[in-house]
């Protein structure tokens, strides 16, 4: 199984194809520092942009694997998508080669919210240009906490057999395996660097938090910021920076901190540092996470 390996990062597909008996005959990665690393773990020098690769000298190969970027896609990057001018049509050479070469099979990853973006239209995009470059596809997410190792990062997987995926079945274990983070610490790690005091004491408090948290209760999915515990400051209406901070003394600052009595200055300062906009208005996301905030504190 000859594979070759586009946006190669780090060298995760060739690390399990490798594992499984295959040989990369390509790989592709733009970033140097990445490039000089697949080259130490895997003796092969990455071409760098896959924009000015000549994809006819691409070796011949059954499997493409490719990890294209996923900023336009995510739900953390700006979300531009195929228009993003930087990343977007990475994609488009990804087709490109599996025209011009036709290998048999695919594997290609990309963050789950890639199905969702853009309302679903940026994946039937996707979708119907593989299925136009020959192929039948599949896809599913999946996360390695799936496979027994601790972490949860979910992605989405396509693949794609020119000859038909009637036989192809995920193999996604019916029970999802317990898993420790344990299981892949060393007891004492002679180059680990120590953890200073203040981030120790970070850990220890929010480890008596979720200790301490009701059992039957789930804990938060918003992000928590404590500095909203015990504060009033006004939400709707005007940022305290429109309403003027010299205005805002029968309100209670970051961490219940009363206003009465200060300077403009020390007012701003006593807020937490996201409420010291300059706009007009909080946006709706951020106050919907202060309210959660205040709710949860009360
Ligand atoms: C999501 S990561 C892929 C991770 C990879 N599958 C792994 O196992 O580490 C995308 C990679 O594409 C690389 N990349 C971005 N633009 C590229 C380009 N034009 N040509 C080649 N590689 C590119 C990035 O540097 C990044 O390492």
């Amino acid at each position: 199984m000859k594979f070759i390996d586009l946006f190669a990062g780090l060298g995760g597909f060739h690390q399990a194809l490798v594992q499984r008996g295959g040989e990369c005959v390509f790989a592709s990665e733009l970033n140097e520092h990445l490039a000089g690393l697949y080259e130490k773990n895997f003796g092969i020098r990455p071409a760098g942009d896959i924009r000015s690769v000549d994809l006819s000298a691409i070796p011949e190969h059954d499997l493409l694997c490719a990890g294209f970027p996923c900023q336009p896609f995510s739900k953390a990057g700006d979300q531009k998508g195929l228009e993003c001018p930087q990343w977007g049509n990475l994609f488009d050479y990804v087709v490109a080669i599996l025209k011009l070469k036709q290998p048999r099979f695919f594997i290609i990853e990309n963050v789950p919210n890639l199905i969702r973006h853009n309302r679903g239209k940026t994946w039937s995009i996707i979708c119907d240009q593989l299925k136009a470059a020959g192929y039948a596809i599949s896809f599913e997410r999946l996360s390695p906490h799936m496979f027994g190792i601790p972490q949860k990062r979910e992605r989405a997987f396509i693949v794609g057999d020119r000859h038909g995926l009637s036989n192809f079945a995920w193999p996604i274990p019916d029970d999802i395996p317990q898993t420790s983070i344990r299981s892949v610490l060393d007891d004492d790690p002679p180059e680990a660097q120590g953890l200073n005091g203040d981030h120790l004491r970070y850990l220890e408090t929010w480890q008596e938090f979720v200790a301490a948290f009701p059992k039957d209760q789930h804990l938060p999915s918003f992000p928590i910021w404590a500095m909203e515990f015990g504060a009033d400051y006004p939400l709707d209406g005007l940022t305290p920076h429109a309403r003027g901070y010299r205005r805002l003394g029968k309100f209670k600052g970051a961490f219940g901190m009363p206003l009465a009595g200060l300077s403009p200055q020390q007012a701003e300062a006593a807020l937490p540092s996201y409420a010291r906009t300059t706009l007009d208005h909080f946006p709706a996301w951020k106050i919907d996470f202060i309210a959660k905030n205040r709710a949860f504190y009360a």
